[in-house]
């Protein structure tokens, strides 16, 4: 399984967020490269990218950048001064973001990290392993229920429980490094296979839901004590 750090997919993120905003607001054109080349050394691209100028005071902006220690040869002052006159002129139009491509991930690919204790049928193992079939909609469709199914998969889950008339006290792993997409995947298979299925009312699971449940920094007894309040019999 990757497990990356949290750290570590916070700064990816960033970075992935920080090109995006900056790269993929320059439209294509001769002098896109030097743009990128020279104008991001100082500040960020959105320096530029924010700005509609006529050409007059495109050519003022970068005399401005050259005193602050930008050095142009001419023929790249000249490629820059037309790439700038060109696409962020005064009424131009911020490009259409590239299309992110469609989250497409599949709930029983992602169920096989479960497999190994909950079991491809979904039975668990009693007493060790907690069934899923039969169970999960059950916790549903308790107040809260889904919100708690999230912070299950986020947080984990250690200690005493109870389930259709086992008793379990083990520790469920938690899954950070799962993405909002996985998480909503995972759980809309758990909730739909073997018999399962949505209480009367419900959707399946998004991936903003899952989005919100994070950050909370919750320990799995917070939510072993959580599931308490669930009311689950
Ligand atoms: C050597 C450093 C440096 C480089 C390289 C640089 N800039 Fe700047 N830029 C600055 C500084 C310093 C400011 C002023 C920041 C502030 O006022 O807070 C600035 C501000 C700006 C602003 C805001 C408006 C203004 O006049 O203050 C624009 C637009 C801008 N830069 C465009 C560019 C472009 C286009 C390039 C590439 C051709 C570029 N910069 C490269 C240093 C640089
Ligand atoms: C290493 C074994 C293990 C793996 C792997 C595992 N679980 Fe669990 N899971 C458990 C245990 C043990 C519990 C009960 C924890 C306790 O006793 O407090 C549990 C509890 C749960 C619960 C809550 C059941 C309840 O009534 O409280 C859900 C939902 C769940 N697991 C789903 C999953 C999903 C989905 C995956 C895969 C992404 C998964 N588990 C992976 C061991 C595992």
């Amino acid at each position: 399984m990757n497990r990356r750090y949290l750290i570590g997919v916070v700064l990816a993120a960033g970075t992935a967020l920080w090109f995006g905003l900056g790269q993929g607001s320059l439209p294509e054109g001769p002098g896109r490269e030097l743009v990128l080349q020279k104008c991001q050394t100082c500040h960020e691209l959105g320096f530029v990218t924010r700005e509609r100028q006529p050409r007059e005071r495109w050519d003022a902006i970068i005399t401005e950048m050259q005193s602050y220690g930008l050095r142009l040869t001419s023929e790249e002052r000249a490629t820059i001064l037309n790439y700038l006159a060109t696409h962020f002129a005064p009424g131009a139009q911020a490009p259409t973001p590239a299309p992110q491509p469609q989250a497409n991930v599949s709930g029983a690919q992602v169920y096989n990290n479960c497999i190994g204790c909950h079991q491809a049928n979904g039975s668990g193992v009693p007493g060790v392993f907690p069934p899923l079939a039969g169970h999960v909609p059950s916790i549903l469709a308790t107040r809260g229920g889904r919100e708690w199914l999230i912070q299950v998969m986020l947080y984990g889950l250690q200690g005493p429980i109870n389930v259709r008339g086992s008793s379990y006290n083990g520790a469920m792993p938690a899954y950070p490094q799962l993405s909002d997409a996985e998480i909503a995947a995972v759980l809309n298979h758990i909730s739909t296979q073997w018999g399962n299925g949505f209480p009367s009312g419900q959707g399946p699971f998004t991936e903003a839901e899952v989005r919100a449940q994070r950050g909370k920094n919750l320990s799995p007894q917070q939510v072993l004590s959580a599931r308490q309040g669930l009311g689950l019999r």
